[in-house]
């Protein structure tokens, strides 16, 4: 058994959120290392962004999602994460569905990350879908993650306002900032044994309350209250 939290991080893309991990760990600002990173993508830049910082980096192919190949890719998950040792499972911008075997072999330990203020917007372009509809606020969601996209018990949201201006993309780069930040705390919580799933809540223990009547207003209130 590994001594500090080991973390398997799953990425489909350009993999910031990895990275953002990556750097946390190593300054020492989470209780945690990147023991492997795992794509479906074999020129994932994730999995490039892995091996420069010397973290193991492996394509698993998958078929489509419910065949065999797809299956065979789910055992072959589970291995790989055993092999390292693994105590918490990030997805990282993994736009995949995770498959049964895994959810079983780390069940409770398994986290994602969405763009968009769930149940609000969930799927692969929640960015862009809200600055389609229009909100005035949107954000970023970590969650434990279960059978279903971007579902699962809700650990931390970070808000971000919707500019007159916005589109997806500029929307997209604001929430991602927000997304570094939140991720990253946690899974400190994780690691520090802060969490409790209570059905659909999770209770992060010793939370810092919210200071009384904070709130983000978007646009801002003008008249006097
Ligand atoms: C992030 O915005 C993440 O929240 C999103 O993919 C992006 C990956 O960026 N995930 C989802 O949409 C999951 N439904 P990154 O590769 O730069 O971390």
């Amino acid at each position: 058994m590994a001594d500090k939290l080991v973390l398997g991080v799953f990425v489909s893309g350009g993999g910031t959120n990895l990275q953002a991990i990556i750097d946390c760990c190593e300054a020492g600002t989470i209780d945690a290392t990147v023991g492997v990173v795992v794509s479906d993508k074999a020129d994932a830049y994730g999995l490039e962004r892995a091996r420069k910082h010397g973290i193991p980096a492996v394509h698993v192919k998958l078929g489509k999602t419910g065949s065999t190949a797809w299956e065979q890719a789910d055992a072959e998950h589970v291995r790989i994460l055993q092999e390292h040792d693994v105590g918490l499972v990030c997805l990282a911008g993994y736009m995949r569905k995770i498959g049964p075997r895994l959810l079983e072999a780390f069940s409770g330990a398994v986290l994602n990350i969405h763009p968009a203020l769930l149940p609000a917007f969930p799927g692969t372009s929640g960015q862009h879908d809200a600055a389609d509809y229009g909100v005035k606020v949107a954000g970023c969601t970590v969650h434990f993650a279960d059978a279903e996209f971007d579902c699962g018990p809700i650990i931390i949201q970070a808000t971000v306002p919707v500019l007159e201006d916005d589109d997806g993309d500029t929307l997209a780069a604001r929430i991602l900032e927000q997304e570094h930040k939140a991720y990253p705390q946690a899974i400190q919580w994780f690691a520090e044994g802060r969490l409790r799933i209570e059905g659909r809540k999770v209770r992060v223990l010793d939370a810092k309350t919210p200071a009384e009547g904070e709130a983000i207003i978007s646009p801002p209130v003008e008249i006097d209250q």
